[in-house]
């Protein structure tokens, strides 16, 4: 069995030797970018991870490790048009240097090139691995419409939040983890179960990221702290910290993103304030611990010796400290 570093190893040089046609430059040159950007990795590493924990062929699972890392770059191509977020991976993202038509085409062609680098499994299977794609790829959309729709809603509930993030973020997980199931041939009640287990620890990431999003360092983040503020994102610190706030806190809260006496950094500050005064950094830290815990409970109940399981308790572990 390989360790994480393995894996990752292993991913890295698959992915540099694909090549991608030179011409037309602008098409093909932000999905180097993007591809080649500094991304971690986690989607294609849980797939493979979990397809070696049940004694599944690596090589087989290479393109389709690489489908879904192509997937996700795409999903962030425009997602950053729609967040307005001129900075990714610590460089312009792709729609700052090139364009929103640039990122728009060049991410539309990723989702085609991570279709055809699917197209790969094994045949017996690629029906399956298919459809578990197809369904995730399709709710990752209708998560990022919840996204969008939410700014301009006054109010959203934990229950729509926990709904939305689930969709964007934790089904590309959880599918990742589940197609390595697939190819590792474990069982229908194992593949369910390393299913919750990654979407478990999707939500907890999710929530990290959002964490993250305001009291992160730019540095290690690579992104603007503070976007999810300035886009009027209801986050899990927002609607923790609405809440729990005073009308006067709430007023804060709601308006301080539409507020065009202040500067962004002002902006920032003043909601960070308030969230700082209910504490909510902790609050929602118990949370993602909380979630995490699950996730490893979970691994506790699979049909694998717990020596096979060992890699995938330190891959959650590694995202829990994450700073990045
Ligand atoms: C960013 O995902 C988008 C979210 C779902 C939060 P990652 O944090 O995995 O992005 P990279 O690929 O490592 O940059
Ligand atoms: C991203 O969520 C989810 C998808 C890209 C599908 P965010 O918008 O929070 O991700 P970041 O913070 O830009 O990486
Ligand atoms: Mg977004
Ligand atoms: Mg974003
Ligand atoms: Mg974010």
């Amino acid at each position: 069995m390989k360790n994480n570093e393995e894996i990752l190893d292993l991913f890295e040089n698959y992915l540099a030797q694909i090549q991608l046609p030179e011409e037309p430059q602008r098409l093909y040159k932000p999905i180097l970018y993007s591809m080649s950007g500094g991304g971690k990795r986690i989607r294609p590493s849980l797939l493979m991870l979990v397809c070696d924990a049940y004694g599944g062929s690596l090589q087989d699972a290479l393109p389709v490790a690489a489908a879904v890392e192509m997937f996700h770059n795409f999903t962030l191509l425009h997602d950053d048009i729609m967040d307005n977020a001129t900075v990714r991976r610590g460089k312009p993202s792709v729609y700052a240097s090139w364009g929103d038509n640039v990122a728009i085409l060049s991410g539309d062609a990723m989702m085609i090139y991570s279709y055809r680098m699917l197209h790969q499994a094994p045949p017996a299977k690629l029906h399956r691995i298919m459809d578990i794609f197809t369904t995730m790829a399709l709710q990752v959309c209708e998560g990022q419409q919840y996204d969008m729709d939410f700014e301009s809603l006054q109010k959203v509930s934990v229950v729509e939040y926990m709904n939305m993030i689930e969709l964007k973020t934790s089904v590309l997980l959880a599918g990742s983890a589940m197609i390595g199931a697939v190819l590792g041939d474990a069982s229908e009640e194992d593949c369910r179960r390393i299913y919750r287990y990654a979407l478990e620890l999707g939500l907890a990431f999710q929530q990290q990221d959002d964490l993250l999003d305001s009291y992160g360092t730019q540095e290690e983040l690579g992104k603007r702290i503070g976007g999810d503020i300035l886009e009027g994102k209801k986050t899990c610190l927002m609607l923790n910290a609405m809440s729990r706030a005073t009308d006067v806190d709430r007023e804060i809260l709601r308006t301080a993103h539409l507020n065009e006496s202040l500067s962004d950094a002002q902006k920032i500050a003043c909601v960070k304030e308030v969230y700082d005064r209910y504490d909510i950094p902790h609050l929602i830290n118990q949370q993602i611990s909380t979630r995490f815990d699950r996730a490893l409970s979970i691994l506790d109940t699979l049909e694998l010796a717990s020596e096979r399981t060992e890699h995938l308790r330190t891959f959650a572990q590694n995202l829990m400290g994450r700073k990045k």
